[in-house]
């Protein structure tokens, strides 16, 4: 690993040619652009301060951009199963993204089919699918989570066993959590975020060395053995994309070991220019498959056959039986 102090984002003639480019045909094509926080830099810089993104946000956040929008055009720049959360929301609209080859290695550790037989092997628990699934995995479960709100929803069951998909890791951390305060048990499947797994132990114990005065900030898809050992003797957070940012604002700390997508690390220095984030900048493979360039050609295509590469369509009956655990969802929202 490549442990990096983030530094602030810094743009280029080239770059800003391009999002010119994007503005008018955004404009033209009645689009809205909803860009997660582990985009390249480039991509998470919002429409105010020249950008392109009209929304930055975590998975849930992003969720209720999509459900609330008016523009004909979402072009999603994040992963598939976001694009197609948004397309569940919100199926009058066409939802676009740039390259369908970014998937996730969650997302594609189960299908509905693996659902079906969980169900039949232990009849009558409740599922709770994270976001991080494909459509039709979502329909075949009871409730969806994002990470903002797995805590609450999976106390929220009067069941003793909850079956938990598909993150091991995420899992693991929720339940030894939810355990402790009420006694019930989870089943969990054996699927991994490829890049929170590679957070280790020993790599958090020696980025602590260097930095001995660093807060922690872990996402919960990080393996409970490395969580548990980083904060038995130093502070911080474990939570979603949304709490590490909020933290950041409410803590004193000056410095902060970052566990979770490198690029969020840009978040963070745009919006605290006067703290020190390090990271081992682990990228997500499938989010970098979204460039400027290809949201520049999908921006392009809309309106021409053209388009088609780039659109999510679904089933109905996938849209409507996956709407219901994402609309449970929401209300705790
Ligand atoms: P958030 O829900 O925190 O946005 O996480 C999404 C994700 O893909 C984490 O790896
Ligand atoms: Fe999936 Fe992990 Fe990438 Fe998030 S960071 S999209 S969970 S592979």
């Amino acid at each position: 690993m490549n442990n990096q102090i983030i530094q602030p984002y810094i743009g280029s003639s080239k770059i800003d040619s391009i999002y010119r480019r994007i503005n008018e045909l955004k404009k033209d094509k009645d689009v809205v652009i909803l860009s997660h926080y582990y985009m390249s830099p480039e991509l998470q810089v919002s429409t105010e301060l020249g950008g392109v993104a009209d929304f930055i946000g975590d998975s849930l956040a992003l969720s209720l951009a999509a459900k609330n929008t008016r523009a004909k055009n979402i072009v999603f720049c994040g992963v598939k199963f976001m694009a197609e959360t948004a397309k569940i929301l919100n199926p009058t609209r066409n939802v676009f993204i740039s390259d369908m080859e970014a998937g996730c290695s969650l997302a594609s550790s189960i299908t509905g089919e693996d659902v079906r037989n969980l169900k039949a092997k232990y009849p009558g628990l409740p599922i709770i699918a994270y976001i991080n699934t494909n459509a039709e995995t979502k329909a075949e479960c009871d409730i969806c989570c994002t990470s903002r709100n797995a805590m609450s929803i999976a106390r929220s069951f009067k069941e003793d066993r909850i079956i938990f998909i598909p993150d091991v890791y995420m899992g693991q951390n929720l339940s030894s959590r939810v355990k402790a305060e009420t006694g019930k048990e989870f089943i969990l499947w054996d699927g991994r975020c490829e890049v929170h797994e590679q957070f280790t132990s020993s790599s958090m114990e020696s980025l602590k060395m260097i930095y001995p005065n660093a807060e922690l900030l872990m996402h919960w898809e990080v393996p409970e053995e490395s969580v548990n050992s980083a904060f038995a003797d130093t502070k911080g957070v474990l939570g979603s994309t949304g709490d590490i940012i909020s933290y950041v604002g409410k803590s004193d700390a000056k410095q902060f070991i970052l566990a979770s997508e490198c690029d969020l690390g840009a978040t963070l220095k745009g919006m605290y220019k006067d703290k020190e984030f390090i990271t081992p900048c682990v990228k997500c493979p499938y989010m970098k498959k979204i460039t400027l360039e290809n949201t520049l050609a999908l921006l392009e295509s809309i309106n021409t056959e053209d388009a088609m590469q780039y659109q999510i369509f679904l089933d109905d009956d996938i849209i409507s039986k996956a709407l219901v655990p994402i609309e449970r969802m929401l209300e705790f929202s």
